[in-house]
């Protein structure tokens, strides 16, 4: 599945807000976001998660969320504004082999990366551009799902992530994922 985009119409689906019954984003996010923080989301999809870290960092905060298909952006930007949150969600255009946030480098607290990294085909760029981007000591959700992603290719992404010195603290419990907290030091 390495490399293979998830096609946009299925950020619908990924949106919808049945989802927070499975995947209840704040359960997932509120031990690691606070009020002021500046969020990184690579490939947010429509905005499942997005809505919710604009919510936990509040006015003074912000989310950065780089992702490669229009559709996906304008299904954000969308739902952002009706919830009020477009202020505090910078959605942006990514190229399939970059972020694009050299700009950040160093001021990113807290980033998330949720089912998108087995899509991305330069994985060892994708941690080191995240690396780059987060502070000293900032943490990176990383969850991949295990329909998709063997054991042994997670464990290659942590290994990769552990180059750009993303060491994994914890392996928090995920539904239907593989999951891990990485931080950087
Ligand atoms: C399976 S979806 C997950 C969306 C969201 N994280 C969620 O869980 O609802 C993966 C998303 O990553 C995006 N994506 C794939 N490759 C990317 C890349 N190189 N840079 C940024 N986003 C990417 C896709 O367009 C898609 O929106």
């Amino acid at each position: 599945m390495r490399g293979r985009v998830c096609p946009w119409w299925l950020g619908y689906l990924l949106a919808s807000p049945l989802r927070r019954w499975f995947d209840d984003p704040v359960r997932l996010l509120a031990p690691y976001v606070r009020e002021g923080m500046t969020v990184l989301e690579p490939g947010p999809g429509m905005g499942f998660f997005t809505l919710e870290l604009a919510r936990l960092v509040g006015p003074s905060g912000r989310v950065v969320a780089p992702e490669i298909q229009p559709q996906m952006i304008a299904g954000l930007k969308r739902r952002a504004a009706r919830a009020g949150l477009a202020d505090r969600v910078e959605a942006r255009n990514a190229s399939p082999d970059s972020l694009g946030v050299d700009d950040l480098a160093g001021k990113v607290d807290f980033a998330l990366a949720y089912a998108v990294v087995h899509e991305i085909p330069d994985t060892a760029r994708f941690f080191k551009e995240t690396a780059a981007a987060l502070k000293l000591g900032g943490r990176l959700l990383l969850a991949e799902p295990s329909g998709h992603v063997k054991p042994a290719d997670f464990d290659a992404e942590l290994a990769l992530a552990g180059q750009s010195g993303l060491k994994a603290a914890e392996r928090p419990a995920i539904r239907r994922c593989h999951g891990a907290l990485l931080v950087k030091s």
